[in-house]
């Protein structure tokens, strides 16, 4: 056991933190002593981790600016291959690949997670794929459980040609739902592969979607936050407990609104979020929900994936590899 320990002290992991708070340029890479895993941990090789707005976002000093909260390690998502596993680590293997979420430090090449945040990776994912599979994928599952979207429903989603959206779509088009999604025209092919009928966003919006549902719209998510979303949404749908919103959340209560996630005031859905990620495996798995990988970036050059994220009209997700 002893000769264990020294192997793990001796590993060394390259890192990614956020030494600041403000832009890209704040972020770091490190090089630093790999943690062994704890009891109900378990120590992986990171294959790739999934980038998500909300990794800017942490250090950007929007939420907090308090120095004593730096560095800052970035990451709640990532895919990999088990190389140890510390004591009560139930069935899990060294070379089991696993999709770890939620977790903090997915920017690194080695990682130490509990057991409770891991999945199997399907094996038919890709590493990027299977990297960005959960975050938006549990989001957007949590959306269409608080609107109650069924076989019928014809839903309209503000914002989906993002990493949400595009889960958003493909679930509720799975449940049987007729998805009326918004997205500039360059992502409109996309949308229709994946089932939905899209609509260009911007001034005239409502007019388009009523085009596009004649039978009007039964549900809306807002997955962008702006104005225009949650306005059309409240003038198509007539039941605001069936429109939801993860990104407006200064405007959901007054608007009478469901707020989800994270945000001030907002629903956080532990529940429905952690029985997701094994459902959203299996619909991977089976080929019924697919992740689109809009770029890859190198480990060390997350700071150019974060650039490319906040221009706000990357289409699916991006993954740093390794
Ligand atoms: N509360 C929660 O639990 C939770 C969880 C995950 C994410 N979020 C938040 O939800 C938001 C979306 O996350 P994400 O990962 O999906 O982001 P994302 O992948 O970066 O979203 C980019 C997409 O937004 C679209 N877009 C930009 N402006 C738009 C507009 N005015 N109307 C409609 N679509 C527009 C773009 O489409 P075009 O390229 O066609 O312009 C692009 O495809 C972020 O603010 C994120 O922080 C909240």
């Amino acid at each position: 056991m002893a000769g264990r320990g020294q192997l793990l002290l001796a590993d060394m992991a390259t890192v990614v933190l956020a030494t600041g708070y403000g832009g890209p340029e704040m972020l770091t890479v490190k090089e630093e002593p790999a943690p062994a895993p704890g009891p109900g941990e378990v120590k992986i090789a990171v294959r790739a981790a999934g980038v998500n707005p909300v990794d800017y976002k942490s250090y950007s000093g929007r939420f907090n600016s308090d120095p004593a909260a730096l560095p800052i390690r970035l990451g709640s998502e990532a895919a990999g291959t088990v190389t140890h596993v510390g004591d009560d680590a139930g069935m899990i293997g060294v070379g089991d690949d696993v999709i770890a979420y939620r977790i903090t430090g997915g920017y690194a090449t080695e990682l130490v997670a509990p057991v409770s945040a891991l999945v199997p990776k399907p094996e038919s994912l890709g590493w990027p794929e299977a990297a960005g599979l959960m975050l938006t994928g549990v989001t957007a599952w949590h959306c269409l459980a608080a609107t109650g979207v069924h076989a019928g429903d014809t839903v309209l989603i503000n914002g989906g040609a993002g990493g949400v959206g595009l889960m958003a779509t493909q679930l509720a088009t799975d449940r049987g739902a007729t998805v009326i999604a918004t997205a500039s025209p360059g992502r409109h092919e996309l949308l229709r592969e994946l089932g939905a009928r899209p609509v260009t966003y911007g001034p005239g919006l409502a007019a388009r979607v009523t085009a596009a549902a004649p039978d009007g719209v039964t549900a809306a998510l807002d997955l962008i936050g702006t104005d225009e979303a949650v306005d059309v949404s409240l003038e198509l749908v007539a039941d605001r407990a069936r429109i939801a919103t993860i990104a407006a959340f200064s405007r959901a209560g007054q608007a009478g609104i469901k707020a989800l996630g994270g945000g001030p005031g907002a629903e956080p859905g532990t529940e429905i979020r952690t029985a997701a990620r094994p459902e959203l495996a299996r619909l991977a798995a089976h080929g019924r929900l697919r992740v689109i990988v809009a770029a890859t970036f190198p480990l060390i050059e997350a700071a150019d994936a974060h650039r490319a994220i906040m221009t706000g009209h990357t289409s699916g997700k991006i993954a740093l590899i390794p």
